[in-house]
């Protein structure tokens, strides 16, 4: 069982393999992880019992920081493809697994390469910015990554003059124009999750908790951000929840945040924004195809993993550290 390959996985169904019911899959997680010497590293937008066996939990920038350091030989990213990606790209000797290799991203399927190269072409005398939520093949076509962490700050150490583009996230990009007073193009790419929030179901719910706080991600669209007030990637928006004087919080991003923010702060009340949809879900489809039981059988077996060709790796590798070099010098962690 131990060599199966991922094309036999996927044949034989891996997510149908059956789990012992009787055994407690944090234990089982966590003799994996010592007798692999295994990481795992989960964003926050994983399920809570995810974040609860994870060895860290963070924010774009934070997950792609500690797998610059990490002296794992197993790094398990429970997160989206192109995180684990991005682990990858830092980290080839290391084994890389995504508990689902389907575990996508609307914002950066919004971007393909062939067509962004040749809108690059377009702006021959721009410098390309591009938030770490695009593929390997988008990273490698940038000359900086940034995540909501450091975008405005990598933005602002530029050259006044400097033309850039801005990929993939135009709802992010029109933000740091706004705040930056730059006219950066942007690429129209867009978050399905961070889009579905309903302005108006959003101001009747402030008016019925006046003393609420809205606190929203900067890939929400104008119209939220607008009416916020505090916008911050998710460490940010934990952050602030904790020091605020407010006991009341509406959370205009997904829904998974809620478990750190609720564990952080018990005794204040966190209010998911409601979307725009029938069914009231703001969970991101893709990052809510990990489950328990997927990362405990990649653990097992040692599938599905990240693997990338060299020339794409050393490509997309450039923009990604310097990403990490300007977080570093900006006072952003390293
Ligand atoms: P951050 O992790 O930078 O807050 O981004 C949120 C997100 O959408 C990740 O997919
Ligand atoms: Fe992509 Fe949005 Fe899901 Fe983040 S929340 S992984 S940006 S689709």
């Amino acid at each position: 069982m131990q060599e199966l390959k991922l094309a036999e996985l996927e044949q034989k169904g891996f997510l149908d393999i059956d789990i012992d019911p009787t055994l407690d899959l944090f234990e089982e997680i966590d003799r994996l992880k010592k007798a692999k010497n295994a990481v795992i590293l989960a964003h926050y937008y994983q399920e809570p019992d995810i974040q609860d066996v994870a060895d860290f939990i963070g924010d774009s920038l934070g997950l792609a920081q500690q797998a610059a350091r990490t002296e794992a030989d197993i790094i398990v990213f429970a997160g989206v493809h192109f995180m684990a990606e991005t682990a990858k790209i830092l980290n080839p000797n290391k084994k890389v697994l995504l508990p689902d290799l389907k575990a996508g991203c609307s914002l950066s399927d919004s971007c393909p390469p062939e067509l962004f190269s040749a809108f690059k072409e377009k702006h021959p005398d721009h410098l390309v910015i591009s938030y770490i939520n695009c593929s390997a093949g988008i990273k490698a076509l940038s000359d900086i990554i940034c995540t909501s962490s450091n975008a405005q700050l990598i933005v602002e150490s530029l050259p006044k003059d400097q033309q850039i583009i801005f990929a993939p996230d135009k709802n992010l990009g029109g933000y740091i124009n706004r705040k930056s007073g730059r006219n950066m193009v942007l690429w129209n790419g867009a978050c399905m999750v961070h889009e579905i929030f309903s302005l108006e179901k959003i101001t009747k719910l402030k008016q019925r908790h006046p003393e609420a706080k809205l606190i929203a991600h900067p890939e929400c669209e104008e119209a939220v951000l607008r009416i916020a007030d505090f916008i911050g990637s998710t460490t940010q928006l934990l952050k602030f929840t904790e020091t605020d004087d407010a006991t009341m919080f509406i959370v205009a991003t997904e829904t998974g945040i809620l478990h750190s923010m609720q564990q952080n702060s018990r005794n204040k009340t966190f209010i998911a924004a409601p979307p725009d949809n029938a069914c009231a879900c703001n969970n991101c489809p893709h990052m809510k195809l990990n489950t328990l039981e997927k990362l405990y059988l990649c653990m097992k077996y040692e599938q599905p993993e990240i693997l990338m060709e060299e020339e794409l790796r050393l490509a997309a590798k450039k923009p990604i550290e310097r990403m990490l070099a300007l977080s570093k010098q900006l006072g952003l962690g390293g």
